[in-house]
């Protein structure tokens, strides 16, 4: 009954589409660049590519496959394959997180609205400025908020897909070209030597965190989007091929991203410790230096904002789809509700860029500013230990072979081999890993 109420994918391919769509974002293009910046470049690149390889792909598989199982939102999926009380709150922790992801991503994604109208007036100014204007920081905020409900109450979000088949690839070439340019650019190699020469003395206990916590918060995971796109999943697609899919193409994104912007850091001459402001300070002043550069800015902030937004979307269709299953609210009503609460949420990260100096200069676990804190307390915490249960359920409570046999209901028989391995890495190394990663932070 559910199965056909719920509606699925057209094909593998446009599930490998919509689940890319929700992985690569500012995640890619914004997160990735400055938190390699702030943990030392190259080392921390290899330690990330570990991350994806060994705990991400095995948990994406494992997220997957117990959405196909349960076709439920991540709460219900919890309680459709335990009785216990207690598992479900991995479903609520994925609830919560979701809405507090969105609160900061719209704030930056607001940036990327704001730097499309900054390029086409042709006056760019300084980020430091623009993000001090408060009433620009929130207008362009609930501006992205609105796009966001938009979409997912027009029921437009099969026509962002369609787009986003044409409008993907031209990211990446876009990103192509741009490096291209930028390694011609004076000094450019000192940018990659930073981003591809591993200096392993850079790398320490928070070094490990920064590295899980990105490969979690790049690929969507660890708080039920990946078990809500698998809800969507007929048996007879193969998971494992869509994960690698999904994983392969997120993965070079963001390798990508970070190979057009440290060359360009360098020669520019911006520090890479800079944080949040660091995608926004380097490429404008690289357009301004390009023949045509200011369409190029444009094309570029529009890019980033459509794959943004397939982000976005994702993101308030886990707490909208857990309100409106295990609440029975309307979707409407779930819809306007969680927007709100986020809205209020993100008004802080919103004025973090010293427009207010109290939520500037705010300092916890070792981050300032509160959209420096939101990021870490939801992306490098609230993910991996919501994929650490994931992969500690999957393995052992619903039971590895279980899992595998739905996975292996969509693929060829000699897969079995594959998931047996598969069941190794769910049920130890990444459960394990993931322990020893946060204790790390705890030693650091
Ligand atoms: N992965 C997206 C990005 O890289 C952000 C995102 C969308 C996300 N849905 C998520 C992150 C769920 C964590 C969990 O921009």
């Amino acid at each position: 009954m559910e199965q056909t109420t719920r509606g699925n994918w057209g094909s593998q391919m446009g599930f490998i589409l919509a689940a890319a769509g929700s992985a690569i974002g500012l995640g890619n293009i914004w997160r990735y660049p400055y938190i390699t910046g702030q943990n030392g470049g190259a080392a921390f690149v290899l330690l990330y590519l570990a991350c994806v390889l060994v705990i991400a792909l095995p948990v994406l598989i494992a997220e997957l496959a117990l959405g196909r199982r349960t076709t439920m939102n991540p709460v219900g999926a919890f309680q459709a394959l335990t009785t216990s009380k207690y598992w479900p709150f991995v479903g609520y922790l994925g609830v919560i997180t979701g809405v507090g992801i969105l609160s900061f991503y719209l704030v930056v994604a607001g940036w990327t609205l704001g730097y499309i109208v900054k390029e086409l007036s042709g006056t760019i100014g300084s980020f430091g400025d623009f993000v001090q204007d408060p009433i620009s920081e929130i207008g362009y905020f609930a501006a992205f908020l609105g796009l966001t409900v938009f979409v997912v109450l027009g029921g437009v979000e099969k026509g962002i897909e369609r787009w986003s088949k044409f409008l993907m690839p031209a990211l990446l070439i876009l990103l192509l070209c741009l490096i291209g340019y930028n390694l011609t650019l004076e000094g450019a190699s000192k940018g990659i030597e930073f981003y591809l020469n591993p200096d392993f003395s850079k790398i320490n206990g928070s070094t490990f965190l920064a590295a899980l916590g990105q490969a979690f918060f790049s690929l969507s995971l660890g708080m039920g989007t990946m078990i809500t796109y698998g809800s969507y999943l007929p048996k007879k697609e193969n998971i494992p091929v869509g994960a690698v899919a999904v994983a392969l193409s997120d993965t070079a994104i963001a390798f990508l991203a970070g190979l057009m912007i440290f060359p360009a850091l360098f020669s520019v001459g911006l520090e890479p410790s800079q944080g949040p402001a660091l995608v926004f300070n380097v490429l404008p002043s690289v357009f301004a230096t390009m023949p045509g550069g200011q369409f190029i800015g444009i094309a570029f902030f529009i890019l980033l904002a459509i794959a943004a937004l397939t982000s976005t979307v994702s993101l308030l269709e886990v707490p909208v789809a857990f309100l409106v299953d295990q609440k029975k609210w309307s979707r409407k009503k779930a819809v306007w509700i969680i927007s709100g609460a986020t809205f209020l949420l993100g008004l802080p990260s919103a004025l973090a860029q010293g427009t207010s100096d109290f939520f500037s200069t705010l300092t916890l676990f070792g981050q300032t500013g509160f959209l420096d804190i939101m990021s870490f307390v939801f992306s490098d915490l609230s993910l991996p230990i919501g994929g650490f249960f994931i992969a500690i359920f999957v393995g052992w409570v619903w039971g590895a072979r279980h899992a595998s046999e739905e996975i292996l209901l969509g693929t060829p028989p000699a897969f079995s081999r594959l998931m047996a391995g598969w069941g190794f890495l769910i049920r130890f190394v990444c459960p394990a890993m993931i322990l020893l990663v946060l204790i790390a932070k705890l030693f650091s």
